[in-house]
């Protein structure tokens, strides 16, 4: 008897532990979105500030996990030595004085990231996107390998092909659609993923776990114009800063 209610013990003890880190609590995987200004600008927003010509953060994605703990408030003091680069790497298009889009972001991703003992203060969270945006430098990458905005249209495989040939991972890569039937699509959004580490890997065109976890319901162009996956037989436009 007593032997048995120990073991019982032991084993509720195991299973509410196993359940507090339970793995299939953990996100596995970082998406460092990216957003070209030029075309979330261009879709409905007239307040925003279309004159930055290098893709600028959007934000750092877990895989699993959105708004994870609501009483986590963002305290921009705590990065204030970040601010520089964060107003230059990760600006709030639609208010660039602002600090509202970090704290939307910190909110419903960087809670979630912070599950990770590596990401578990928002300076060490906004530090690492920081990081992972410089250390990817996909800006440089692309226009190095002569992909850049262009009245021009490009094949979506050009553009696949450059940062799977650099990176040896693949991105997800993501358009607009300036109308119903157009017969070209809008170069929008692109995603490069890593694992827990740190290190590149695959992203997946389409998340299974999260469907809604990739979209940022508060930015309007993805919820209104639905940013998606590029069609790969759709010619892509890359536009130029207006
Ligand atoms: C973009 O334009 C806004 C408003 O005209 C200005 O405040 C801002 O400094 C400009 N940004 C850049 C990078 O030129
Ligand atoms: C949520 O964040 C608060 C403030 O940082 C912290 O005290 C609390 O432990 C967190 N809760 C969970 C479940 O992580
Ligand atoms: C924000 O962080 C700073 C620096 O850690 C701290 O002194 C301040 O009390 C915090 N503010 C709030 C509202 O939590």
């Amino acid at each position: 008897m007593r032997l048995c209610s120990l073991l019982l013990l032991c084993l509720a003890a195991y299973l509410s532990s196993s359940y507090v880190i339970s793995p299939s609590n953990m996100w596995t995987k970082l998406i460092l979105t990216h957003h070209w200004p030029s075309t979330f600008c261009g879709m409905e927003h007239p307040v925003c500030h279309p004159n930055i010509s290098y893709w600028t953060l959007h934000g750092l994605w877990p895989d699993k996990g959105m708004e994870c703990n609501s009483s986590w408030h963002f305290n921009s003091s705590q990065i204030e030595d970040l601010l520089p680069d964060m107003k230059r790497s990760w600006p709030d298009l639609l208010s660039p004085l602002s600090t509202g889009f970090w704290k939307y972001e910190w909110h419903k991703h960087g809670t979630c990231a912070a599950k990770a003992e590596s990401l578990n203060s928002q300076h060490k969270y906004f530090s690492k996107a920081l990081e992972l945006y410089h250390k990817v430098d996909l800006d440089s990458i692309l226009t190095k390998f002569d992909i850049i905005p262009s009245a021009n249209y490009y094949k979506l495989s050009q553009i696949e092909g450059v940062i799977e040939n650099f990176y040896s991972v693949k991105p997800k890569i993501q358009c607009a659609q300036p109308s119903k039937n157009a017969a070209f699509q809008i170069l929008g959004q692109i995603e490069i993923c890593f694992n827990s580490e740190f290190t590149l890997v695959d992203c997946e065109k389409h998340l299974t776990t999260t469907p809604k976890g990739h979209f940022d319901n508060e930015i309007a162009v993805e919820k209104t114009s639905g940013f998606s996956v590029c069609d790969p037989d759709m010619p892509v436009y890359y536009p130029t800063p207006s």
